[in-house]
């Protein structure tokens, strides 16, 4: 390869989104619920997608991430095809979803069997989230925002590229929810994670994210993409002014 070809590939590389999603159509039975919806994400960006309640944000999130395979369409991660869940993709549910016979360190790392309980990357992790030390705990002895740290810590286990993430604070109360917030942030930007995160909250929307996609209620309208202007890292009281821009392209969404 020429020295011209090699830069002509390398740049190829640089400007190919990390997650490249193309759903042409996804129904249940008759009711289509998303209808060419294209969703680009680069590599270490955070985008939040809003929509109204039943709109199929969930569904998409599915879809990204392997657990449904049955829509027509194709995602690509890094260039390549994607069938089915892979390592690269972590998902964070609204609530912990932790196993309750297994221990705080065997879920984190849940992906390597019991086994994995004493990997050096628990403890890491464990530390990074603000659980040192509740290695041996049960979930039934941790708080909610607390399990859901774990959840967080068990989600960046196998060091994925895109973390996806569906309402993770909404069970949690207002304080722990912004330090929550925090977290993630903090987290993304220390591994360089992508974000693709489903939220109600059009501050935390802004306050965390590169852009804000609104997802129309009616299968097959077009996607509004807010851009976040400002840089990060955000503060919250920043967030707040760009909230009446997501709250209007969420009203001609037909959100509300
Ligand atoms: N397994 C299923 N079988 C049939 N219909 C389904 C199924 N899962 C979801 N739906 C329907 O698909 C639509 C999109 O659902 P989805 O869960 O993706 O919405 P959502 O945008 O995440 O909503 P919410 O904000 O309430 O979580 C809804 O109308 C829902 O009723
Ligand atoms: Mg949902």
């Amino acid at each position: 390869m020429t020295a011209l070809q090699e830069s002509i590939a390398l740049a190829a590389i640089s400007v190919q989104p990390l997650l490249q999603a193309r759903v042409r159509r996804k129904a249940y039975g008759d009711r289509p619920v998303l209808q060419n919806v294209p969703l680009d994400i680069a590599a270490g960006e955070v985008v939040s997608l809003v929509g109204a309640s039943g709109c199929g944000k969930s569904t998409l999130l599915r879809i990204v991430a392997g657990l449904d395979t049955q829509y027509d369409g194709q995602v690509h991660l890094a260039g390549q095809p994607q069938q089915g869940i892979t390592r690269d993709i972590g998902f964070i549910f609204q609530e912990p979803r932790l196993f309750p016979w297994l221990t705080v360190a065997e879920n984190v790392a849940f992906d390597l069997g019991r086994a994995g309980r004493s990997h050096p990357q628990v403890r890491e992790l464990l530390a990074e989230v603000g659980l040192a030390g509740f290695e041996g705990r049960l979930p039934k002895q941790l708080s909610g925002g607390q399990a859901q740290r774990v959840a967080i810590a068990r989600g960046l286990f196998t060091r994925p590229r895109l973390l996806l993430l569906d309402e993770p604070f909404s069970a949690v109360d207002a304080f722990t929810r912004a330090r929550l917030q925090q977290l993630l942030a903090e987290v993304a930007r220390r591994h360089g994670l992508a974000l693709l995160l489903v939220t109600h909250d059009v501050d935390e929307a802004l306050f965390l994210s590169d852009r804000v996609v609104v997802l129309e209620a009616r299968a097959g309208a077009e996607l509004q993409v807010i851009e976040n202007p400002l840089p990060r890292p955000r503060h919250r009281e920043d967030a707040s002014l760009g909230a009446l821009r997501v709250l209007d392209a969420l009203r001609h969404a037909h959100a509300f």
